[in-house]
């Protein structure tokens, strides 16, 4: 079918019928598409790990104390935003992987950044406490954790990193589940 419209109001039941399903079809592969922007973080930044290895890392530690499928994907793709929002990498990163995760992971990864701050802001002229504005939240402590046991002590080259490859199953799960639809 070929769309004639040039306005969106112009268009026929039939046309969005159709375009609604070639949607479907294109982002059918969804999965694949994600994991290139995860790719996309595989850079040297100074840091011993790049951000896709700290991710794997993460990811890794997070499996291995035996989180549950939502929580090692969040743990992997926490970083996802690193290069596409480098001054806010934390809340696009949520907002990526919003319609797949519930409100407490989201919660966390839109504010991990923040509660990161407490290992090392005092370094760089900035308040290390930023977090405790936050102190109280629900979440807080899920926050806190999630950084203190897998995040901040993520960038070992010595640690044994499960590949990428060791979450695709995970990752197919939680892409499988049906979109949220209160985050739509
Ligand atoms: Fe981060
Ligand atoms: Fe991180």
């Amino acid at each position: 079918m070929k769309i004639d419209f040039t306005r969106l109001g112009d268009g026929t039941a039939e046309e969005y019928a159709y375009l609604d399903k070639l949607d479907h079809e294109l982002n059918k592969n969804y999965a694949t598409d994600l994991i290139a922007l995860f790719r996309g973080t595989e850079r040297e930044t100074g840091y011993p790990l790049t951000a896709m290895r700290h991710a794997l890392q993460t990811a890794t530690r997070a499996a291995r104390d035996g989180a549950d499928d939502e929580m090692v994907f969040a743990a992997l793709f926490h970083d996802i935003a690193d290069r596409i929002a480098p001054i806010n990498h934390s809340a696009v990163g949520a907002e990526i992987l919003r319609p797949f995760i519930g409100t407490r992971t989201h919660w966390i990864l839109a504010h991990h950044a923040i509660f990161q701050g407490y290992y090392f802001w005092h370094h760089i002229g900035r308040d290390r406490d930023e977090r405790e504005k936050y102190r109280g939240h629900p979440y807080f402590k899920d926050c806190a954790e999630f950084c203190e046991r897998w995040d901040s002590i993520s960038f070992d080259p010595n640690y044994d990193t499960m590949p990428l490859e060791a979450f695709e199953p995970i990752i197919n799960r939680m892409l499988a589940r049906e979109p949220n639809a209160l985050w739509r």
